[in-house]
C-alpha cells in the first residue's frame, strides 16, 4: 500500500516561528515524497472555547502561512472541515467503535480540560479525538506528522481503524504518527515559543515588528555571551533562533559575539530572522486574496471527492 501523509492545525491565530521549525519545513520536505493532504481544522477550533472567533479570517491567515513558506497547493491538497461533509458524517459510525471510558482515559483531552478556562467541557472536547480519527481515515492517511501531544489521537484513530475492520471487514490502513526529532524553540522570553505564550514571533512579521519583538526579549546582563540552556534561557532561546536562522550552532554563534553583550545579541538575531523571512514575506506578498479563495476551493473539491468515496465504501461495508 502507497503512503500517504495527512496533517493539519487548528486555524487560531497566526503561525510562527516554531512551527515553521517544528513543523511546516518538514512539511515542504515531505511534499516531494508522498501525496499529501493539510487541514484547516476549523471545526476543532470549538473543541476548548465557545465561539469560532474571527474564523474566516483565521482561515485565510493559516492557508496564507502555508502558502508562503513553500507548502505547494499543486502536490498538497490544503482543505477544511466544514467544506467536507462526507468526512463529518463518518464521525457518527466512528464514534460507535469507542467506549466512554476510551475518550476519558486520553491524556492530551485530560491535559486540555485542566488548561481550559471554559466554564463547562463541552461534548465536543471528549469527542474530537475520533473527529481526528475521521480527518485521518477519509483519505486513507498512513503518516501523520505530529507533535508528542498528538500521539493518543494517533493512538485512537488506530483503534477506530482496527475496530472498524473488525466489525466491517478491511476498509482502512492503521495510520502511524511520523515525530521528527523537534528541536525545543524558546521564545523571546526565555519559555517555549507559543501563540498563548505572547512570546513567539509570527511568520507574517515585518521587518520592524520583528525588531521590535527581538529587542523586547529577556535577556540578562550578562556582557559574555555563552550558550547555556538551564542558567541563560533568554540568550539560549535567541542564540538557538539566530542559529537555525542561519544554519549555524548556537555555541559558535555564542563564540562569535563574545563580550559584545545582548545588544549585539539581539541585532544578530533580528539580522538572522528578517533575512530568513524575506523570501516568505515575498511569497506571501505575491499571494492575491483570489489566489487564497481559488486554492481553498479546489483543494475543499478535491477533498471532498475522497471523502464522498469512503463514505460510500464505509456505508456498503456496514450494510447500509
Ligand atoms: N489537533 C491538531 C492540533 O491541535 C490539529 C489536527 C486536527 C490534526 N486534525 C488533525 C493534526 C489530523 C493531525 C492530523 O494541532
Amino acid at each position: 500500500m502507497n503512503d500517504l501523509v495527512l496533517t493539519g492545525d487548528r486555524p487560531t491565530g497566526p503561525l510562527h516561528l516554531g512551527h515553521y521549525f517544528g513543523s511546516l519545513a518538514n512539511r515542504v520536505q515531505l511534499q516531494d515524497r508522498y501525496p499529501m493532504y493539510v487541514l484547516i481544522a476549523d471545526y476543532q477550533v470549538i473543541t476548548d472555547r465557545d465561539v469560532p472567533g474571527e474564523i474566516r479570517k483565521h482561515t485565510t491567515d493559516l492557508l496564507l502561512d502555508y502558502l508562503a513558506v513553500g507548502i505547494d497547493p499543486a502536490k498538497v491538497t490544503i482543505f477544511q472541515h466544514s467544506a467536507i461533509p462526507e468526512l463529518n458524517q463518518l464521525l457518527l459510525p466512528f464514534l460507535s467503535l469507542v467506549s466512554v471510558a476510551e475518550l476519558r482515559r486520553n491524556p492530551t483531552v485530560k491535559d486540555e480540560i485542566a488548561h481550559s478556562s471554559q466554564a463547562a467541557v463541552s461534548g465536543l472536547m471528549f469527542t474530537y479525538p475520533v473527529h481526528q480519527a475521521a480527518d485521518i481515515l477519509f483519505c486513507k492517511g498512513t503518516l501523520v506528522p505530529v507533535g508528542r501531544d498528538q500521539l493518543p489521537h494517533v493512538e485512537v484513530t488506530r483503534l477506530v481503524a482496527r475496530r472498524f475492520n473488525e466489525r466491517y471487514g478491511e476498509v482502512f490502513p492503521l495510520p502511524e504518527a511520523l515525530m521528527g526529532e523537534q528541536p525545543l524553540l524558546r521564545g523571546l522570553d526565555g519559555g517555549k515559543m507559543s501563540k498563548s505564550r505572547g512570546n513567539a514571533i509570527p511568520l507574517s512579521a515585518t521587518e520592524d515588528e520583528t525588531a521590535a519583538l527581538i529587542r523586547k526579549a529577556v535577556t540578562d546582563p550578562d556582557r559574555m555571551i555563552t550558550y547555556d540552556e538551564e542558567r541563560r534561557p533568554g540568550v539560549a532561546g535567541l542564540l538557538t533562533l539566530a542559529g537555525l536562522c542561519l544554519g549555524r550552532s548556537p555555541g559558535e554563534l555564542a563564540e562569535e559575539i563574545g563580550d559584545g553583550g545582548a545588544a549585539t545579541l539581539k541585532r544578530v538575531t533580528t539580522e538572522a530572522v528578517n533575512e530568513f523571512l524575506r523570501p516568505i514575506r515575498k511569497r506571501r506578498a505575491e499571494l492575491g486574496a483570489d489566489d487564497v479563495r481559488r486554492i481553498l476551493v479546489e483543494g475543499n473539491e478535491r477533498a471532498r471527492e475522497r471523502a464522498v468515496r469512503t463514505l460510500e465504501e464505509v456505508r456498503v461495508a456496514m450494510g447500509f
